[in-house]
């Protein structure tokens, strides 16, 4: 018994050595699930590293919500696939192995409200994190006014390295408040340091025909939209709005038959 035991207390003080305290702290219930032998010895060395890696993300994790700007936290276990048949799961799984942020290609979800375009572009940018990238957050009204606020206080070009800089930078909400063309010239600038040097992660509510009315400029947008399709995966999302599930009946409810509830 006597030299398992200190073989035991050498395994800690090693791990605690390697500043493993994630490993540390499941050692111990680990290898009584391996005396008993409820564990194989590959499935026990599995669960330790897992038990360190699963703590590593979550410091990750925190790390990037104070300094990402991201404004929840939503991942893909969360996310109902059976909600929205419209998307293809294996598309969205295998983004979230972040292929794409090593190829620096960008991704596109376009969708009406509520279909979790926010969700998924939040996701992938915490898969992200946790694997140790950088990644910033921002509406696209963020975005421009920082980059409006940084040319008025003489510091667009310091701005422009800081959003170019993250290898994945989401751009939420293009599409429902229009940005002035000044604005949308920065955007573009932005846009045009990040390509094929960082990925960018956008939604819409707007197909790409309409983006030019939100930019105030078909030309600007239409060379914004060559850039950002050049390498690039578009996620459309058809489907109802995960916000209004609780009332998708009475969404579905002919006129007539609610005028005749109110009229009682
Ligand atoms: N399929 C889903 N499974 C679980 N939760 C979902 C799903 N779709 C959306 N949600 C949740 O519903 C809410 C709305 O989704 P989300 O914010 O992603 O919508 P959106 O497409 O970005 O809408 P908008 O265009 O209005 O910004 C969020 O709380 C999100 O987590
Ligand atoms: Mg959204």
């Amino acid at each position: 018994m006597k030299p398992s035991v200190s073989r035991r207390d050498r395994v800690r003080e090693m791990l605690a050595d390697l500043k493993m305290p994630g490993a540390l702290e499941a050692v111990d219930g680990i290898l009584a699930q391996a005396d008993s032998g409820s564990v194989t010895a590959t499935e026990a060395i599995e669960q330790l590293l897992s038990s360190q890696i699963a703590l590593r993300n979550n410091r990750r994790l925190v790390t990037a919500m104070r300094s990402s700007r991201l404004p929840a936290v939503k991942t893909l276990a969360e996310f109902d696939f059976a909600f929205q048949p419209s998307l293809q799961r294996e598309q969205i799984e295998s983004l979230h192995e972040l292929g794409f942020v090593n190829r620096a290609e960008n991704v596109i979800l376009l969708g009406p409200p509520g279909v979790g375009k926010t969700h998924l572009a939040i996701s992938l940018a915490i898969s992200a994190a946790e694997s140790g990238r950088r990644v910033y957050y921002g509406t696209l009204n963020d975005l421009v006014s920082s980059l409006e606020e940084a040319k008025t206080s003489g510091n667009l070009v310091r701005r422009l390295k800081v959003l170019t800089h993250p290898a994945v930078l989401v751009v939420d909400e293009i599409g429902y408040l229009p940005v002035s063309r000044d604005g949308a010239v920065l955007f573009f600038q932005l846009i045009n340091a990040r390509h094929e040097q960082a990925s960018t992660i956008l939604t819409s509510n707007k197909g790409f025909e309409e983006w030019g009315a939100v930019l105030g400029d078909e030309v600007m947008a239409a060379a914004l939209i060559d850039r950002l399709l050049h390498h690039c995966h578009i996620v459309n999302i058809r489907g109802n709005s995960y916000r209004l599930r609780e009332h998708q009946q009475l969404l579905q409810r002919r006129p007539e038959e609610q005028r005749a509830e109110a009229e009682t």
